[in-house]
């Protein structure tokens, strides 16, 4: 069948709701799209502005069988998948930060949260948690430099245009990712890494680990050189600091 829609004016958290939804036996795949969030979450427990009507909150929900392999790059080809419905609106110079941040010359304008239930080593439910800043033009408290469609392209952007684009991208690109796994991705996701090439510090909770970004490999872990050696880093609470 399809994938089940469901519309909301407020809720916490889109993942959230999508998580109950499945939890509640609801038929999958599933999306929750909704105006607001009250407590929309990021990564590591922050907080993801969620003003009204302006930007896209959206959850995909989807049962994964035979888990480890399906779950390998998953996150990065739903970056990938995200990159490419913006572009669809116009929006061309967006990039990929590993693991799956979308940026815009440095500026955050989408990010992506995966939560998982059950066993990762055989049938599990993942939500596909997407934001993306698309009419916000202001937002007193975030943080860190962050962008929107809206101020990158000059005009307001219909939101159940690039909705209905980032169904379509997401249904191809997570349906080859379940036939074929993350390799077939590597090449053009690498071709769309504003990272490549950069002198980073990777970060894994206190520890930080110097060294030059090679790419992804074919399981989507970072690829750096460290001390004139490859080296390869996955794990969900990675993140990338510039120098
Ligand atoms: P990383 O730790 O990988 O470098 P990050 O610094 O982007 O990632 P995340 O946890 O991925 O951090 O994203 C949460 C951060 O995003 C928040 O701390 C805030 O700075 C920023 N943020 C919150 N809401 C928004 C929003 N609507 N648009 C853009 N950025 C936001
Ligand atoms: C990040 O920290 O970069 C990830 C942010 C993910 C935000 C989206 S908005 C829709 C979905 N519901 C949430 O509560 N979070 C994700």
């Amino acid at each position: 069948g399809g994938w089940s829609l469901h519309l909301r004016e407020t809720v916490d958290s889109t993942n959230a709701e999508a998580m109950r939804l499945l939890m509640g036996g609801q038929s999958l795949p599933l999306v929750v799209l909704s105006e607001r969030q009250t407590a929309g979450r990021g990564r590591r427990g922050r907080n993801w502005l969620s003003p009204f009507a302006e930007n896209i909150y959206y959850s995909l929900a989807l049962r994964i069988e035979s888990s480890a392999r399906r779950l390998e790059g998953l996150s990065l080809v739903v970056g990938l998948a995200t990159l490419q419905a913006l572009r669809a609106l116009g929006l061309w110079d967006a990039g990929l930060k590993w693991p799956n941040d979308i940026q815009v010359r440095g500026k955050k304008i989408a990010g992506i949260l995966l939560e998982l239930t059950g066993d990762p080593a055989d049938v599990c439910h993942v939500v596909i948690g997407i934001g993306i800043n698309v009419n916000m033009i202001d937002a007193g408290e975030i943080d860190q430099p962050w962008t929107s469609m809206q101020l990158e392209l000059n005009r307001l952007v219909d939101r159940n245009e690039l909705v209905s684009e980032l169904n379509r991208r997401l249904f191809d690109y997570l349906s080859l990712h379940a036939d074929q796994g993350f390799s077939v991705f590597q090449e053009e996701w690498e071709a769309n890494h504003i990272w490549q090439g950069r002198d980073v510090g990777l970060i894994a909770g206190s520890h930080q680990v110097r060294g030059q970004v090679l790419g992804v490999d074919s399981q989507g872990g970072l690829r750096l050189c460290v001390n004139g050696e490859e080296r390869i880093f996955s794990g969900g609470e990675l993140s990338l600091r510039g120098f």
